[in-house]
């Protein structure tokens, strides 16, 4: 009973009251998806205040569940009620996170990820015991849709704006007509943003994973770039062609078992002049550096994601998703690259340069 003497009232609280908002925020989050799956926060914020039968009869669900899910949401401050009225309604803020998918700052694609880990719990509580690896193909559906509908608005917002800008020379080569790989392309967001935005360049995705390639061929055509894009299933270390101006790797270089091998084999496959563009999770150098909440998202989701996917191939070097510059440095220049920057970042991603 010792413990009971040293236990700080105060601090006690503390841990308590940050729990109580924790278990609210993880019970929010199958809500959350509810949400989005049903088209509830689209129908709230379009329609304004509106009751919950009104919103129920606008999405064609069953009120009494509707109610429910109002009053979690008003709780959790991403929605607001008005007492007097009985009215439900979002903020302009609310509507932009919650319920607009190009929105930069799309907050529902993140749970699906989450969701995922919930359901691959089993697999990974025994990876843990063993060190053997989870592949990016052995987790549940939601964690290839989350990536997709989390990365996709950042990309919107950044990638043509100012992350290949701050490439040296690359946005006048894509202008004039480049040769491009996007490797680890997943549901092929970045691919298409880029084949979007340079029509006289032409894009080859690649992935390990054939579901995934097989989605970004069907988003190619409805999206109108099957043009100038071809996705393939291939590894990092030996997707084919040569020649390649830039070749990109969007948060994908950590998740791979070699990735000194896939260094070199991209410095294989790119022009002299090239240029390799690696997108990574934001992190500093040093664990300490990294004990925040950005930080903490990651470190979490790699531990579950990251780290088994990389263990689960040849090498499983495991750099995870909070690697730090030096590490990616090392990387890149095992892999014969002479230079190596950050070019420019934000809150949630790095972006690095390395030329060979
Ligand atoms: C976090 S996802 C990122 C997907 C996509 N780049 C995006 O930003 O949406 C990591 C991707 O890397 C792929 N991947 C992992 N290891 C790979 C490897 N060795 N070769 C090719 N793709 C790989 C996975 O299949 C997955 O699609």
């Amino acid at each position: 009973m010792r413990w009971i003497l040293t236990i700080n009232q105060d601090k006690l609280n503390e841990i308590i009251g940050k729990f109580a908002a924790e278990l609210g925020a993880s019970a929010q989050g199958p809500a959350i998806l509810i949400g989005e799956q049903l088209g509830l926060y689209k129908a709230l914020s379009a329609a304004g205040p509106i009751t919950s039968e009104e919103l129920a009869k606008k999405t064609a669900t069953a009120e009494r569940y509707i109610r429910e899910w109002l009053a979690g949401q008003a709780a959790g401050g991403y929605v607001n009620y008005d007492a007097t009225s009985r009215k439900y309604s979002m903020t302009p803020e609310q509507a932009f996170t919650l319920a607009n998918e190009d929105s930069p700052v799309y907050i529902p694609g993140a749970f699906y990820i989450i969701s995922s880990i919930y359901k691959d719990r089993a697999k990974l509580a025994d990876a843990f015991r063993t060190g053997k690896g989870v592949g990016w193909h052995e987790h549940h559906n939601d964690l290839f849709m989350g990536t997709h509908k989390f990365f996709r608005p950042g990309y919107i917002a950044n990638l043509v704006s100012s992350w290949l800008p701050s490439l040296d020379g690359v946005v006048q080569k894509l202008k004039d007509g480049a040769i491009v790989a996007d490797v680890g392309c997943g549901y092929g967001s970045s691919t298409v943003i880029m084949a979007k935005a340079f029509p006289n360049s032409r894009f080859f995705g690649y992935d390990y994973h054939l579901e995934s390639i097989e989605w970004a061929k069907n988003v190619a055509v409805t999206e109108g770039v099957s043009g100038n894009t071809n996705f393939e299933v291939a590894m990092a270390k030996d997707y084919p062609r040569k020649e390649f101006d830039l070749v990109t790797f969007f948060d994908c270089l950590h998740d791979m078992g070699d990735p000194v091998g896939a260094a070199k084999h991209v410095h294989q496959s790119l022009k002299s002049d090239g240029t390799w563009m690696i997108v990574e999770p934001y992190s500093n150098e040093r664990v300490e550096e990294n004990l925040n909440p950005v930080g903490r998202i990651f470190y979490n989701a790699s531990s579950m994601i990251c780290v088994p996917s990389s263990l689960a191939q040849e090498v499983g070097l495991a750099l995870g998703a909070q690697a730090s510059d030096s590490k990616l440095r090392d990387v890149a220049l095992q892999g014969g690259f002479k230079q190596f920057r950050r070019a420019t970042q934000t809150p949630f991603n790095r972006i690095f340069e390395a030329r060979p």
